[in-house]
């Protein structure tokens, strides 16, 4: 069985990042979503709300489980057995970090953890989670770059802010 990771810090999960994994998993059989749970970093939702954001997302895809991990992606794909990183590009500018992360992550596992891009869905190569966080701290529309249920959370959020 082949398996991959598709691992970020999803906070929020966007509709481009659905269009990686829906892609993923129709050319792996299995499809790990890893969340990032960095203790140092404060995102907007908890690792366990951006977890099941995901899981509600994927509920219609069979072969695709989501998980939060932390430290190392690399001994996490080690514990896993999994020697596969799916990543999006959606721009050059995506390029050199996720090259610096890729050469990264194939030293740190004695070269068995290759990575492969999928460029992002040209309707979704603007987008990112921060500028969803800013539209919706400024209420704006987040119709097409959210579900709606994940503007919701957003809206809620930032209304207990301010
Ligand atoms: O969605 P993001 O923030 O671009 O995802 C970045 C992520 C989570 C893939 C990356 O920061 C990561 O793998 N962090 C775990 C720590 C790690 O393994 N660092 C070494 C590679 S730079």
């Amino acid at each position: 069985m082949k398996s991959a990771i598709y691992p970020g810090t999803f906070d929020p999960m966007t509709y481009g990042h659905l269009d990686i994994i829906k892609r993923a998993a129709n050319i792996f059989d299995e499809l790990i979503v890893g969340v990032l749970d960095n203790k140092e970093k404060t995102p907007l939702f908890s690792a366990d709300v951006r977890v099941n954001i995901l899981k509600e997302a994927t509920k219609d895809l069979p072969n695709v489980k989501v998980e939060s991990f932390g430290g190392l992606l690399s001994d996490y794909c080690k514990s896993k057995g999994i020697y596969v990183v799916v990543r999006g590009l959606r721009a050059v500018t995506d390029f050199e970090y996720e090259l610096q992360m890729s050469q990264i992550n194939r030293k740190l596992s004695d070269n068995k953890l290759d990575t492969v891009y999928f460029n992002t869905s040209l309707k979704y190569s603007y987008l990112s989670s921060s500028s969803v966080k800013q539209i919706a701290q400024f209420g704006g529309d987040l119709t097409d770059f959210v579900p709606d249920f994940v503007a919701d959370m957003l809206l809620e959020k930032f209304d207990q802010k301010n």
